[in-house]
């Protein structure tokens, strides 16, 4: 049978389960989970306007509970942390392209695009390149050929990077006192937004941080630091906000903090969002009421990135599939969270049918 009679037979089959099912978009259980019906309430179905990524792993890629749901809900996949620079370039010299190689691969091969992360992160920065030895003028050199032959290497395939992660300080409105500032002077990032730009004429370059919703100092100097590429014509393209939030983040400053992003004019990317329900540490379950307020906390995010203006719409991404393989638990020393749309056993929360609400 071809490929076109296969896609028709499915189509019907898809109809006919929609109609039966009475159109309806997901069915409430009594574990605060959504029974998803595959036609119309998943993620990627529902938005025509923006894509909706996740961030994974490999050894998941390989667990076809993972891989189904991933195909079935997004569109976009990021590395968690194996397109990092210690995961890629760990030893001076030796390239190890194995992980990364295989992320691009498998989302190529489903048709999934790939959102790059992250050229340059203090966090990820490999101990080699740390402890350089050799001059300032080398160790820019390092990082040059780096940003050039990860960039080069997915030229086509990774069509949008975050260039930088978290270059800006929390505090004093100042950047952050990275060994890149120190090496290669105040000026290190628009030198990375330029060695991405030649390596690829087309691809998406981002400059990505967290918290900048609601601390306003980092806030200001982010839109200080974009006011001026802008005016410098550094090929900039989008800004990402990380969007580590939890139900009690405050609306209307995630709304300004929005609207002063759509004021650059850049493309705009929820980049890595995750929902805690649980920052005070005051529940050891997950309760209806909570889950509910995780449902209203998404809806609340997704309305207003589905409201700014189509130039500025890029994609929201979650950080990760299911509750019990957030970062969250380890960074938080393994305190009880849920902050994804799905849980442990790959069953839709009440979150995932606020995330579709909010695109009504
Ligand atoms: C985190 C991953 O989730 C972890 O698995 C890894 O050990 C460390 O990095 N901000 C970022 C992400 O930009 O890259 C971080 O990801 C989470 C915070």
């Amino acid at each position: 049978m071809n490929n076109i009679k296969l896609k028709l037979i499915l189509q019907i089959f898809l109809f006919a389960t929609w109609t039966l099912g009475g159109c309806e978009k997901s069915v409430s259980n009594d574990d605060n989970t959504v029974v998803v019906t595959p036609t119309i309430a998943t993620l990627k179905n529902k938005t025509t306007t923006f894509f909706v990524g996740v961030a994974t792993s490999t050894p998941k890629l390989a667990i076809i509970n993972y891989t189904q749901l991933i195909e079935r809900e997004f569109e976009s996949i990021t590395a968690e942390y194996q397109m990092k620079m210690d995961v890629i370039l760990p030893t001076k010299g030796i390239y190890n392209w194995s992980k990364a190689d295989e992320i691009v691969n498998y989302s190529i091969t489903k048709g999934l695009r790939v959102h790059g992360h992250a050229l340059i992160w203090h966090e990820s920065t490999p101990v080699w390149l740390v402890d350089y030895k050799g001059t300032d003028a080398e160790f820019e050199l390092e990082v040059k050929n780096y940003i050039t032959a990860v960039v080069t290497r997915y030229k086509d395939k990774v069509t949008s990077w975050d260039v930088v992660n978290e270059g800006v300080a929390d505090a004093g409105g100042a950047l952050r006192n990275t060994i890149f500032k120190q090496r290669m002077g105040d000026d290190y990032m628009v030198k990375c937004f330029k060695w991405a730009r030649e390596a690829d004429p087309n691809c998406k370059l981002f400059y990505n941080d967290y918290g900048f919703e609601t601390n306003i100092s980092k806030q200001n100097k982010i839109f200080d630091l974009i006011l001026d590429w802008k005016n410098r014509n550094i090929p900039i393209n989008g800004l990402g906000f990380q969007m580590h939030i939890n139900y009690l983040t405050s609306k209307s400053q995630m709304q300004d903090a929005i609207t002063k992003a759509v004021g650059t004019g850049l493309l705009i990317h929820i980049s890595e969002l995750d929902i805690r329900m649980n920052p005070n540490n005051d529940i050891s379950s997950f309760t209806t009421e909570r889950s509910t307020a995780q449902q209203l906390k998404y809806k609340e995010v997704v309305s207003m990135y589905n409201a700014i203006p189509l130039a500025n719409k890029f994609g929201i991404t979650l950080w990760g599939v299911k509750d019990d393989d957030s970062w969250l638990l380890k960074f938080h020393n393994n305190y009880n969270e849920w902050p994804l749309l799905f849980d442990s056993t790959f069953k839709a929360k009440k979150a995932h049918t606020g995330f579709l609400e909010g695109i009504n």
